[in-house]
């Protein structure tokens, strides 16, 4: 054993990549970097609650620590299906052969950031798709507008994948899939999507995995204007998700349980009738520049999810797409 990474938990659960000795560095720069983010993000945390305490209001609106499902969500389908925690603070959706189950936010937004924490279906899951996702309506309507996180379940001891997409008035067909550098059905790891009028970014545990940027001109691929739920559901989709679809839903393994908590939401609450969180002032920070771009440090996260995590990417798919969309021409790093 002469790499020094080879006891990493990356290298012994997931068995996923290779990595060359000459992209040591990248990791070994991604673990440290990832601790110091933890530390200042719990000191965020912190200095949060005690703003939080200070004040008895704040434009930043969160479900955290306090309130329950009812503020905020409510059950789309198959009320049986859904429970909490005794304190009401973590929420466990369950999939058998009956059915599966959603929720979604009672409220709509336009831009912000939007974050939840989840844990996935652990064990053979393989079949379950756990979506976490923001839609113009509650629906699979011909002009919705979506922006998606996919998790792929898969069988005992196989990675997860994770698959996202973005809709513009009904049309998709953007789906990337990445890796995880984790094991997301042991603990609760944070989804999250910034959304503005100039870029719209994934982030798995804060690193940035995906980058969508607009051309500030009228398009086809930029969801912008229309306001957005927050919603998520586990049902079945064994005829694609695993392998393509190879791998069938073991049902012995019923019920399998997604579990969520720390729903939070620093971001426009849309109020009918338009125009609301219109973005021609930059009085929220998402509205400012350093929300347009991605940091140096997310630059450095992002090349190294690039390089090492990202398993498909319609951008590079030419056989599927000859002519590639618009959207794959602008650059990330702007
Ligand atoms: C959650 O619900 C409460 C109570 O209805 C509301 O005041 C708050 O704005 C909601 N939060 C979000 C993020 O929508
Ligand atoms: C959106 O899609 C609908 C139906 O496909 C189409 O009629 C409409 O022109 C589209 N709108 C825009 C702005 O592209
Ligand atoms: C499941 O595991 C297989 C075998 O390791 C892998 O090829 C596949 O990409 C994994 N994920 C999905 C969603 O199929």
């Amino acid at each position: 054993m002469n790499n020094p990474f080879s006891n990493t938990i990356v290298f012994n659960e997931l068995h996923l990549l290779r990595f060359p000795a000459e992209k040591a560095h990248y990791f070994l720069y991604y673990f440290l970097h990832l601790k110091l983010e933890r530390m200042v993000s719990s000191m965020a945390t912190l200095l949060f609650i005690a703003a939080l305490m200070a004040a008895s209001y704040s434009s930043f609106v969160a479900a955290e620590s306090k309130g329950s499902f009812q503020d905020n969500f409510s059950i789309m389908w198959s009320e049986d299906h859904f429970k909490t925690s005794e304190d009401g603070q973590i929420w466990y959706l369950s999939l058998d052969k009956e059915t599966g189950c959603g929720f979604q936010t009672k409220q709509k937004y336009r831009f912000g950031w939007f974050s939840m924490k989840l844990k996935l279906v652990g064990g053979d899951s393989a079949g379950v798709v756990t979506a976490y996702y923001m839609c113009t309506e509650n629906g699979a309507g011909p002009t919705r507008d979506e922006l998606d996180f996919e998790f792929l379940g898969n069988r005992t001891g196989q990675p997860y994948l994770i698959q996202t997409n973005v809709y513009k008035n009904g049309t998709g067909g953007r789906e990337m899939r990445h890796m995880l550098w984790f094991d997301p059905t042991e603990d609760f790891h944070t989804y999250s999507i910034l959304w503005n009028n100039h870029q719209i970014v994934f982030f798995v545990d804060r690193v940035p995995v995906r980058v969508l940027k607009n051309n500030g001109e009228e398009n086809n691929f930029f969801p912008n204007e229309k306001p957005m739920y927050l919603f998520s559901s586990i049902w079945n989709a064994d005829d694609w998700a695993t392998r393509g679809g190879l791998e069938k839903t073991d049902w012995k393994r019923a019920p399998f349980v997604s579990t969520y908590k720390d729903f939070s939401v620093d971001g426009c609450q849309w109020e009918d009738p338009y125009p609301k969180c219109v973005s021609t002032t930059t009085k929220k920070w998402w509205d400012q520049y350093e929300a347009w771009h991605l940091s140096d440090s997310q630059k450095m996260d992002y090349a190294w999810v690039q390089r090492n995590i990202v398993i498909y990417d319609y951008c590079k798919d030419t056989e599927r797409y000859p002519t590639l969309p618009a959207e794959c021409s602008l650059s990330p790093w702007d």
